[in-house]
């Protein structure tokens, strides 16, 4: 083992050092397995997952691909709702012989029904006393698939607008599908939080638009000006901005979704802005309002805050159902010596939102919030990932992948090194430690890499002592408040699968990094959950790296022998049956 000693409790295993086995890896007396992987049922009536007869009608019925945010909401015993998102599809991974230049019909709705959300109940009751495995419950009554083409409700003050009308919904209301769904988080209230990213590069021909105004604004987001990565608008011409310029506009969303109640249509919140949503978490504030902190997963972009006006009630299902359409959207502004602000940009009530940003309308501002950001000097970060709260201290995490792109001249006291390719992890405290504070004070907690490089910091931990870590993405807690983070890239910087790693935030152990576990060759670690009994990540694009295709199958996890990979939710536990991580 790379560290030992008498770590923390839940930091008690013996470290896994870096690696690039096509395997996942844990600490010895812990053993780990899929839950579920790509294309296993949902529902009995589900065709069986055929990876060279992949069909749309199958793989609405079966997991999709690419797993992301993982959630687990409690039924009874040692049952479980599992949610799951499904960010994107990686075609020439999926397909044989796919033809990137002209791909068909049929692969273009398996794509289609390859994204979206799953909700899948998973047990653990028939497992006994010693073991933590999971599996799905095939045809569970809440079990439910969303997809790109089902409905989706748009809510708050841009439901209705002129700027999200399209041919086919004249009524600005209903949405299909929801696209690209990165991390997320769930609500004291019992639903689950999904947030749109890349929507991007779904869509076509931002060089056809000619309105001047339009166009900085489709630029600002990234869009194609030409055709789209996956042609999807060959086959729908919603994809085409040069037909369907509000189409885009539906994207970008946190999505709200009540898991508990299966005929719910979920929610996508306007109220809480339109960017590359990486995630939403929530804590809740003295007089029980609920802050929601998000980030903008794009170099130079910024960090978000949401605060409800109303407070959250227990039971209330009806109510709670409308916190998110009332409330007052922040973006941050770091100073150098270690203050900052929230600054507010839209008061949204129901359906009408007031800017407080000169020039742009309130709607305007919950479209457009990146330029609302741009307008009143929100700090540009180096990625914003998962940003959570620790639901022991309060004390707010914000994980910044990396960002290449930053020269000498561009830093700021947040993200002090140019070309940070290993990324960084900054703690927030608002003021008063309350939520509903417009000012904060900040440190910077680690600055990822290899221990042994110059500009790395742990925390003051004694680096000789700690695990190599980069691209910080995903961030969790376990019960006793230590926080967890999983990466994004670390292949590509430090040249080891990348993995979940643990770190004390507060004693003496405070900044010590291990890593708990790695992910299959080319896998990237994504929706990280800590209990007592079991850890929870999902691998997601196991083998894609350079050269990767169906053909070529640079991983063969988790099924091997020379297998097509498949995204999949793994759990880890002990071989003992004891605590994770109590030694
Ligand atoms: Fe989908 Fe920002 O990672
Ligand atoms: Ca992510
Ligand atoms: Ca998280
Ligand atoms: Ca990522």
């Amino acid at each position: 083992p790379a560290v030992g000693g008498p770590d923390a409790v839940g930091l008690r295993f013996d470290a896994v050092a870096p690696n690039f086995v096509d395997a996942v890896s844990v600490p010895a007396g812990y053993t780990s397995e899929p839950v579920i992987r790509w294309g296993d049922k949902l529902f009995s009536d589900a065709a069986d997952f055929d990876p060279a007869n992949l069909t749309a009608a199958a793989q609405a019925r079966q997991f999709g691909y690419n797993n992301d945010h993982v959630g687990l909401l409690p039924l009874e015993q040692d049952e479980h709702l599992m949610v799951v998102n499904h960010e994107y599809t990686d075609e020439v991974m999926m397909f044989g012989g796919y033809d990137a230049a002209n791909p068909t019909r049929e692969q273009v709705e398996v794509s289609w029904a390859a994204h979206g959300l799953s909700v899948v109940a998973v047990t653990g009751r028939h497992r006994g006393p010693r073991n933590g495995g999971l599996d799905p419950v095939v045809d569970h009554p809440l079990n439910r698939r969303f997809t790109a083409t089902d409905e989706f409700e748009l809510t708050g003050p841009v439901a209705g607008a002129e700027l999200v009308r399209t041919s086919a919904d004249p009524s600005g209301r209903v949405v299909l599908g929801t696209l690209n769904n990165c991390a997320g988080g769930l609500s004291p209230w019992g639903t689950w939080l999904t947030a749109e990213e890349n929507f991007n590069q779904y869509f076509a021909n931002a060089d056809g638009v000619t309105d001047s105004a339009t166009r900085q604004r489709l630029a600002r987001y990234g869009l194609p000006g030409g055709a789209s990565e996956r042609k999807w608008e060959r086959f729908d011409t919603r994809f085409d901005l040069s037909a369907e310029p509000n189409e885009v506009n539906r994207f970008g969303w946190i999505v709200e979704v009540d898991p508990y109640d299966p005929t719910s249509t979920p929610r996508k919140r306007t109220a809480l802005g339109r960017f590359k949503h990486e995630a939403a978490t929530v804590s809740l504030t003295p007089g029980r309002r609920a802050a929601l902190y998000m980030g903008d997963d794009e170099r130079f972009d910024y960090l978000y805050k949401f605060v409800t006006r109303d407070a959250y009630r227990s039971n209330d299902v009806a109510h709670n159902a409308t916190l998110l359409d009332n409330g007052t959207l922040y973006v941050a502004r770091f100073a150098d010596d270690g203050s900052g602000e929230w600054i507010p940009l839209v008061t949204s009530t129901g359906d009408t939102a007031t800017s407080h940003v000169p020039g742009m309308t309130g709607v305007e501002v919950l479209l457009f919030t990146r330029q609302a950001g741009d307008a009143v000097g929100a700090t540009t970060m180096d990625r914003p990932e998962d940003v959570e709260p620790s639901p022991k201290t309060g004390v707010v995490y914000v994980a910044l992948t990396n960002n290449t792109a930053r020269s000498a001249a561009q830093l700021n006291a947040p993200n002090p090194r140019p070309s940070n390719k290993h990324g960084h992890v900054i703690e927030l405290v608002d003021g008063r430690n309350d939520a509903t504070s417009s000012t904060f004070t900040w440190d910077i907690f680690l600055l990822c890499g290899n221990p042994e490089d110059e500009d790395t910091y742990f925390a003051g931990y004694d680096k000789t002592q700690v695990s190599p870590i980069s691209c910080p993405d995903n961030l969790a807690f376990d019960r006793h408040g230590n926080l967890w983070i999983s990466t994004d890239g670390q292949n590509g910087t430090i040249g080891a699968n990348d993995a979940l790693h643990a770190v004390a935030v507060k004693g003496s152990r405070r900044g010590q990094v291990k890593t708990f576990l790695t992910v299959p060759r080319g896998g990237e670690t994504c929706g990280p959950i800590v209990t007592d009994e079991r850890v929870l990540v999902a691998v997601q694009h196991p083998g894609e790296y350079g050269g990767a295709s169906f053909e070529t199958r640079l991983s063969s996890w988790p099924d091997g022998g020379g297998q097509v990979p498949r995204p999949s939710v793994v759990v880890a536990y002990r071989l003992d049956g004891k605590k994770i991580g109590h030694g």
